[in-house]
């Protein structure tokens, strides 16, 4: 056996060990919730995506154990073999309903979703036009397309039309252009203005595309999403999203026109080549939207936990940037200090992951906090305590 890889990683781990950027992932021992076991220590979680709390709910509980009964552990098959089933049509029209869109299509995850649908869509001659913020599957789904490619800055919708206006006229390009923008950003909390970046798009004749992972059943009516919170439905293209995060099952969708569905059911690789969702899955997906669809109480409690949890980091003197989603960012610095403040947090009772490059900029490290449907003012209270204290003992407030 070569000896040459085993090197190659020790020297590559050992480089990023010495700069604070090596971390092997928290290991859970409960499910998921307000409250968390981690390292048999009983904490307050503020590191899921889970922003409904549906994770435990008995609803989507049961949904899921009648699959099993009935449908087995796993379909066996990619979709166009033998790998459709009834579930999952019926939870395709289910989140079609949801999103107000003739169709949509399940896809294994969030990620298979952004890099089957970009790298299907736009083809040779064809460009993509890239918030520099967005999300890595989407940034692969380009790499993967035979298209060209542009960045703009992030959120700088005058920068995007000088990019559109670039393309179709230096560049040349007289195929499709297709426009990717996260709903809600990730790692800030910020929300993209679809509006304006429509108004782009439409001078260009361009495709607008969304990454709703953190914005369905978080922002408009009833977790709806980005497109209907800033009513744009009638102007926009296609949306993608993720079954992970507010639907804490796993998986992700497309949801648009039919026709581009029937183009990615012949066409997307994801789709053609690995096997579908297994139906306790897709059994517990569809009864998460009829729980968005019939319990709006859950976003409610949501955005009441978020105005208060917010807030009180603001007035605890955090740099919480420019979010103004459940996703808040306490920005800390370089690596080293975000590590730190994630420790010491945790071993005070609060689990806030530490988020470095390259998910953020090096001198942009942070711990990013989630809140969620769940948690009950007294954990947020309890929280912001203990953010208090660590804050003072780093000399971050
Ligand atoms: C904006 C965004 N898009 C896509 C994904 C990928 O979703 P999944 O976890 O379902 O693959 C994520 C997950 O972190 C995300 O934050």
């Amino acid at each position: 056996m070569s000896n040459n890889l085993i090197e190659w990683c020790t020297a590559e781990i050992g480089a990023l060990k010495a700069r604070s950027l090596f971390h092997m992932p928290k290991v859970h021992q409960s499910a998921v919730g307000a409250r968390v076991m981690i390292d048999g220590k009983r904490v307050i979680q503020l590191s899921n995506n889970s922003y409904l709390g549906l994770s435990t709910h008995p609803k989507v509980v049961e949904a899921a154990h009648k699959a099993l009964d009935k449908y087995g552990v796993g379909s066996g098959a990619v979709r166009p073999i033998s790998g459709t089933m009834d579930i999952h049509v019926e939870c395709e029209d289910k989140i079609a309903k949801f999103k107000k869109t003739e169709s949509a299509l399940l896809f294994q995850s969030g990620f298979t979703a952004n890099v089957g649908v970009v790298s299907t869509l736009a083809v040779e001659g064809d460009h993509i036009v890239s918030d520099e913020l967005n999300h890595a599957s989407i940034i692969d789904g380009a790499r993967l397309s035979k298209a060209t490619r542009a960045v703009y800055k992030h959120k700088d919708y005058g920068h995007l039309e000088e990019l559109l206006k670039e393309a179709r006229g230096a560049k040349g390009i007289k195929g499709k252009i297709l426009v990717v923008t996260d709903g809600v950003f990730s790692m800030d909390g910020d929300v993209a203005d679809l509006r304006a970046c429509a108004d782009a798009c439409d001078k260009y004749d361009a495709i607008t595309m969304v990454d709703d992972a953190h914005a369905t059943g978080v922002l408009g009516e009833k977790g709806r999403g980005t497109v209907h919170d800033q009513h744009v439905h009638d102007r926009w293209s296609l949306t993608v999203g993720t079954l992970s995060k507010a639907i804490p099952v796993v998986g992700g969708y497309y949801a648009g026109p039919k026709v581009v569905k029937e183009y990615l059911i012949a066409k997307a690789r994801p789709f053609l080549f690995s096997a579908s969702a297994p139906p306790a899955v897709v059994a517990a997906v569809s009864a998460c939207f009829d729980v968005l669809e019939n319990e709006p109480q859950h976003h409610a409690k949501l955005w009441e936990n978020t105005k208060f949890f917010k807030q009180g980091l603001k007035d605890l003197g955090f740099n919480t940037g420019s979010s103004v989603s459940p996703v808040t960012p306490v920005i800390v610095g370089d690596g080293a200090k975000a590590a730190k403040f994630s420790e010491i947090l945790l071993a005070a009772g609060v689990y806030a992951q530490g988020i470095y490059f390259p998910m953020v900029a090096e001198k942009l490290s942070r711990v990013r906090t989630i809140v969620s449907a769940s948690h009950s003012r007294e954990d947020l209270q309890e929280a912001l305590d203990i953010f208090k204290k660590c804050g003072k003992q780093l000399g971050l407030i």
